[in-house]
């Protein structure tokens, strides 16, 4: 099969694309197989009894139908047994997923209908049990900590490296994560360490080197791989988890390759994690109705990545770097590539992440998502205070480059005439340095499901907090569930209650109060 004229790739740009295609090419035909999509083909006539009620769309309100069309409705089956059982897989879902156990190099796949953080959360319950340890990096994913509450389970905190300049937290260095293991007391009986690689922003850690690091003081290195499922198919783009060694990996195939929104893998392999007790808890949080849109699209992912990976990935890699180097050349915007590789707790950059520093216009990155959606028509992936994100993939053309560049320089037109105001205030550029990491008077969990009492910032000092604070720059939660409140931290908190922004996780976003852990 000549896989060139499909998507109109041309020939490899990268020095390595040309060898990943050919060992991809030479693959096991079976790859080019998609058991899910096969089943639901072979389903699509059957006169159905069952659920769901809009019965293959012959129910169907006309208005989802002409949005969704006949085959969506018609592939809405769930649970019957010719399309097999995601709970107890023994057909084409088990076929499928041992298909993209057998891509990604795992042992055993499981296809996830709850999101990465189904993916996250199955493998945390499965590692730890209730009053256990783990470490995780402070700067988390609120999946992460959802897992930890859900599994009763202590953190054990490690920094990760911070750039002032960018404004965001990088990876963990291996030499605190060192540290971190042989000198506090949660982290030394842990069960497992928890790395988030690659971060938002696309920068990696040294993963092979971590992860002999954790095996050999006995812990599970689980991988929160939300954005790097696509590294295993070019080898310009960081390791992945898996060849790392890691034991257990949750990619977001929706983020980043082409499934459906929510649509997520969970990678396992080796000796180490407990294969009953991810399936236990794989079915404990996992609906007994999952979708096979989301299902087949996993299965189409995968075949997606088996046949094109390389020729895809290569593809994105030069639309990401054509635009990194344009956007430099944008006076006052910053657009950072591979150098970022030498900063402390970044091994390697994934090239399709762009993001775009506006700091220098003046301007916070918040005005210029506003400005580039509202007036120019395109939408970015995220923005934080000093940055845009922006994340390419194979499915961008370069008349969107062109398009996202011309918005950029019509963004830059605009501050320069007044139409945007600089709203970066001096103050912002200067955030003060984090509070030392609180005291955990109780287990997230419990700090959690205790009665709450809502109490006046200023007079919160000693207490323990329910729920997580987060201020963004540095994207480092402040607080933490089941932390004691300190001076500090209130002294924190009161200069960015005053600066009001980038406040993520209270309930009360002005930081007026916060939610606490009524005393007994
Ligand atoms: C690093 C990271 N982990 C986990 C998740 C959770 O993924 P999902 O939204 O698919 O549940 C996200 C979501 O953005 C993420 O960025």
């Amino acid at each position: 099969m000549n896989i060139i004229p499909e998507y109109g790739l041309g020939a490899a740009k990268t020095p390595n694309a040309g060898q990943a295609r050919q060992a991809f090419q030479s693959q096991n035909l079976a790859q080019q197989r998609v058991p899910i999509i096969e089943s639901l083909f072979a389903y699509a006539d059957t006169v159905r009894f069952h659920m769901p009620g809009h019965r293959g769309g012959k129910g169907a309100d006309p208005l989802g139908m002409s949005l969704l069309g006949h085959k969506a409705f018609s592939s809405d089956v769930t649970g019957v047994p010719a399309m097999d059982e995601l709970h107890e897989p023994h057909g084409c879902i088990k076929e499928a997923q041992s298909l993209a156990a057998e891509l990604f190099g795992a042992d055993q796949t499981y296809f996830m209908v709850n999101g990465t953080s189904g993916a996250i959360h199955t493998m945390v319950l499965a590692a730890l049990d209730d009053g256990d340890f783990i470490v995780i990096p402070r700067n988390i994913h609120k999946s992460i900590l959802s897992a930890i509450i859900l599994a009763g389970a202590h953190p054990a905190f490690v920094l990760p490296a911070y750039d002032e300049y960018l404004g965001f937290a990088l990876g963990v260095e291996e030499s605190t994560l060192n540290q971190c293991l042989s000198s506090n007391p949660g982290a030394q009986k842990a069960k497992a360490v928890l790395l988030v690689n690659p971060t938002y922003y696309g920068t990696s850690q040294n993963l092979s080197s971590i992860c002999s690091a954790v095996h050999n003081q006995g812990k599970l290195l689980l991988v929160d791989e939300a954005h790097g499922p696509h590294f295993h198919f070019h080898e310009d783009l960081p390791e992945p988890a898996l060849r790392a060694g890691a034991d257990t990996v949750a990619q977001g195939a929706h983020k980043i390759i082409g499934a459906l929104t929510q649509a997520s893998f969970l990678h396992i392999q080796g000796p180490n994690i407990d294969r009953a007790r991810i399936k236990a808890s794989f079915q404990y949080l996992t609906s007994t109705s999952a979708s096979y849109l989301l299902l087949a699209s996993l299965d189409a992912a995968r075949r997606q990545m088996a046949l094109h990976g390389p020729d895809l990935i290569d593809r994105a890699i030069n639309l990401a770097n054509m635009l990194r180097e344009e956007v430099n050349r944008i006076p006052e915007l910053y657009c950072f590539g591979q150098e970022i590789a030498r900063q402390p707790g970044v091994d390697a950059l994934d090239p399709t992440k762009v993001t775009i520093t506006v700091k220098e216009l003046g301007i916070t990155g918040y005005q210029a998502e506003t400005y580039l959606r509202d007036q120019m028509g395109i939408q970015v992936e995220m923005s934080d205070l000093y940055n845009i994100l922006v994340i390419v993939s194979f499915g961008n053309t370069t008349e969107d480059i062109s398009a996202l560049l011309e918005g950029l320089r019509s963004l830059r037109l605009a501050v320069q005439t007044g139409q945007i105001p600089m709203r970066l205030l001096e103050a912002q550029k200067s955030i003060p340095n984090l509070p030392p990491i609180p005291e955990m008077a109780l287990a997230p969990r419990k700090a959690v499901q205790g009665n709450w009492a809502r109490v006046p910032l200023n007079e919160s000092l000693g207490h323990v907090s329910a729920e997580v604070v987060t201020c963004y720059p540095p994207g480092i939660p402040i607080l933490f569930p089941g932390e004691v409140i300190t001076q500090e931290t209130v002294d924190y908190l009161s200069i960015i209650r005053r600066l009001a922004f980038g406040i993520s996780g209270p309930e009360d976003r002005t930081l007026t109060t916060l939610r606490v852990v009524e005393s007994m």
